[in-house]
């Protein structure tokens, strides 16, 4: 039988996953305000169990969180954590996820050495022929400058609301910050990565795709 234990002192930064047979403790690294720069083209993807421990991760994701896959797997998510992330964002992700809908989240990671990186992360739920949530997907991309800087500012807001007067009035700064939009979360964050223009390009892109496609089916 095996037995677990998690347990997180957000505080101690503290993060460490305890089973009888192994034990693993990772200290996340003190921040330094050295930037990452990611790939366009590549992708760095992981995948969870419905708890939340990383049960898979991709190359690229090994090698830009600079932790071995051998200490990655097994661990909980939140080995990435950046401090400068609001506990809102995680809390509406989870809300999200245990109510089985995919989300897209703007994400300041962590790696070993203390720098950080910014992700545009696809959350996607995967579920067997029950209905039972049996893992999680997370992909990430490198999200446009721009974006990162409107995103930054807002997150700074919402952690020194979160500091000052916690999690609640946070949450309701960031309700009615959105009602002002009219906009989900998930809406703005996709607004503001992908911008309309470009959302019209890549329709016309996609309908030449399809276009070429029913060519070629109609030639062969
Ligand atoms: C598939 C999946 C991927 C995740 N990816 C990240 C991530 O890249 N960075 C991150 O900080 N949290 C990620 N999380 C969320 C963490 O599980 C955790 O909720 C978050 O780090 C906040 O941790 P805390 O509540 O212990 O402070 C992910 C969760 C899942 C299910």
């Amino acid at each position: 039988m095996t037995f677990v234990i998690f347990l997180c002192l957000h505080n101690n930064e503290f993060c460490f996953e305890k089973n009888k047979e192994t034990m693993k403790v990772i200290k996340r690294p003190d921040p330094i305000n050295e930037e990452v720069i990611l790939r366009p083209d590549k992708t760095i993807m992981s995948k969870t169990n419905s708890k939340g421990i990383i049960e898979y991760a991709n190359d690229y994701f090994v090698e830009i969180s600079g932790y071995k896959e051998s200490e990655l797997i097994g661990q909980a998510h939140n080995v990435i954590r950046h401090p400068d992330m609001p506990k809102v964002i995680f809390k509406w992700l989870w809300q999200h996820l245990e109510a089985k809908k995919n989300i897209h989240a703007l994400v300041k990671n962590l790696t070993k050495e203390g720098k950080y990186y910014w992700v545009i992360t696809t959350f996607e739920v995967k579920s067997d022929t029950k209905g039972n949530v049996i893992s999680f997907f997370a992909r990430r991309k490198a999200p446009p400058i721009k974006a990162v800087k409107i995103i930054d500012d807002l997150y700074r807001k919402i952690l020194e609301i979160e500091k000052t007067s916690g999690i609640e009035v946070s949450e309701k700064y960031l309700n009615g910050f959105l009602e002002e939009k009219n906009m989900t979360y998930n809406e703005y964050i996709t607004e503001v990565c992908l911008p309309k223009e470009k959302t019209k390009n890549i329709g016309t892109l996609l309908s030449r795709f399809f276009f070429n496609e029913i060519e070629l089916r109609f030639k062969s």
